[in-house]
């Protein structure tokens, strides 16, 4: 994508918030008045998507300078040696090679290792049991056929095959899925009051194998299991999808019931790996081969397009210019899909659990901010909600709106107003309502002047809050699988740009380590740690006293 580096990083980045300061740096609806073919020229395509960056800030001398930071940075290098299998994950000398795992002819390799063949093996594997599954080849072990199937798992072994079932799930596939994530009982009394043990298949996600509350529900579903089919019979209704084969066997699933993968595959990176089997169980194997297809298109993309028309590299650069350049700590992520309602949860992780750092590689402190705070709701219903504060709020928060053209619906009606929803927000962001104008329109309406003039400054708006749009031309199982990889690959240009490792999640460890000791001060076995805990200890004590 890059030359090579020509400009110090610290002046790259000194270029690039020199613009920052100029005048009208943050103007849109200027640009956007100014510049007849201006969402002409800020709108790109690959891989079946549309992406719309006509609606921020950026113009042509702010591009350069964010190239010139990425050639300082590094970014299309960390691009080329992830592809190459390099240990990218430097912190736990790991590859991060999730692109081998929709792509198993490509001569992916992480070391001594041929990944693709790796993938390919699994990926068999999966078509295998599937098809059994849905044939009545594999059945309970009363011989009843499955018809739902569970899968245990939290992060990256719940989000992303949560997500993408909901996408894309329909009422003719072969099996209902559920997923079971949080370790609270309530979870699963809720989820239980809709299964048939005699039916139910049940997958244990877990990259380690280790996870508290991935293993606590493991127990307590194998322990329904048991009631029901017996406890020998409990293990023709169990499969593992991990990367710790002598786990899965202590927890007594059979080694042909454990589909595998490496731990070049990050868990928020996981879900074209086995973590997929539940989509490929529930949607139908096909369903999951269209969406690592759709994924492996944008890949191409990414690796071969040029900066200036690369997606996820377009798309990280616009996060720079937002966090580093402008100031923004924040993105919201607007699906106009209904389907789409856990995408913001996943790109959650994905992308705070990756850019959620402070330090660089080399342990020094980032100079500057790093990755954003992300949250998100399907639109319409944000609308309702917090889209007041992104409207006109103290602090811009810029949008991803995320539109499907095409529904899977006979609602024409309903689907345009959708539709117009979506541009309208993205629409009144950029160009605001002044006090003059909303005085004149009230004005208009009919009001006394000085009602006008009381409620003209409650409703204008100020503009100039940025949006990017991404159009998909129906959620079909490719396009969906290039919108993520689209995500995925902006978050490993942002951890170049910022020079810190998207791939590790340290931050993660110190909740865990210290919830084993409060576990103990809880049962009473053992002080708290601290005054505070101690003191909500006793008082939830004695409520069960
Ligand atoms: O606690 C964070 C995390 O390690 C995530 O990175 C991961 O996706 C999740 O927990 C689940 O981990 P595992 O798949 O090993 O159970």
């Amino acid at each position: 994508m890059t030359e090579p580096a020509t400009a110090s990083p610290r002046s790259a980045w000194a270029a690039l918030h020199a613009l920052a300061v100029q005048p009208g740096a943050g103007a849109i609806r200027a640009r956007l008045d100014a510049e007849p073919d201006r969402a002409e020229r800020l709108t790109f395509r690959a891989a079946g998507l549309l992406l719309d960056l006509s609606r921020t800030a950026l113009h042509p001398a702010a591009l350069a300078a964010l190239q010139e930071v990425a050639r300082a940075a590094g970014v299309s290098g960390f691009r080329d040696a992830m592809a190459r299998g390099e240990a990218v994950n430097a912190t736990e000398r790991r590859a991060a090679l999730h692109l081998a795992l929709r792509d198993p002819e490509g001569g992916y390799r992480a070391g001594a290792e041929d990944a693709s063949a790796a993938v390919a093996a699994t990926l068999e594997a999966m078509r295998g049991f599937a098809r059994a599954v849905h044939h009545g080849e594999v059945t309970s072990v009363t011989g009843a056929r499955f018809t739902d199937v569970v899968n245990i798992g939290i992060g990256g072994s719940d989000l992303g095959p949560a997500m993408v079932t909901r996408a894309l799930w329909r009422p003719c596939m072969p099996m209902r899925a559920h997923y079971l994530a949080n370790v609270d009982g309530h979870a699963w009394e809720a989820m239980r009051a809709q299964l048939d043990p005699r039916r139910t298949l049940v997958l244990v996600a877990s990259k380690t194998f280790t996870t508290q509350e991935t293993m606590a529900n493991a127990r307590l579903v194998k322990a329904w299991l048991a009631e029901s089919v017996g406890e020998a019979g409990a293990g023709a209704h169990l499969a593992a999808l991990s990367t710790n084969l002598p786990a899965t066997a202590d927890f007594g699933i059979a080694p042909d019931r454990v589909f595998g993968f490496r731990d070049w595959v990050g868990g928020r990176f996981s879900l074209w790996s086995a973590v997929g089997l539940s989509v490929a169980l529930a949607c139908g194997f096909e369903v999951f081969e269209r969406l690592l297809a759709g994924a492996r298109a944008m890949d191409a993309h990414f690796l071969a397009a040029p900066e200036a028309e690369n997606l996820p590299f377009l798309l990280a650069a616009t996060e720079v210019w937002h966090v580093n350049a402008l100031g923004l700590p924040a993105r919201a992520v607007l699906p106009y899909d209904e389907r789409l309602a856990r995408l913001p949860a996943h790109l959650q992780q994905l992308e705070m659990e990756s850019l959620g750092k402070r330090v660089t590689v080399g342990g020094a402190p980032v100079p500057q901010g790093t990755g954003p705070v992300v949250f998100g709701e399907p639109g319409t219903n944000a609308q309702h909600s917090f889209m007041q504060l992104i409207h006109q709020g103290s602090v811009r928060v810029p949008v991803d709106f995320i539109l499907v053209a095409r529904p899977d619906h006979d609602h024409a009606g309903s689907h345009r107003i959708l539709l117009a929803n979506g541009l309208a927000q993205a629409e009144a962001l950029a160009r605001g309502r002044s006090a003059e104008q909303a005085r004149a329109e009230m004005l208009a309406a009919g009001m006394a002047e000085a009602e006008a003039d009381r409620l003209a400054p409650h409703r204008a708006f100020p503009g100039d809050r940025p949006s990017v749009t991404i159009l998909l031309p129906a959620l079909t199982p490719e396009a969906l699988g290039a919108l993520v990889a689209l995500y995925e690959h902006k978050v490993a240009c942002l951890g170049a740009f910022w020079g810190i490792n998207p791939f590790d999640q340290w931050g993660v460890e110190l909740g865990k380590q210290l919830a084993g000791g409060t576990l103990a001060a809880l049962e009473g076995k053992a002080p708290a740690a601290d005054a505070a805990t101690a003191a909500m200890v006793a008082a939830i004590r004695d409520h069960w006293a």
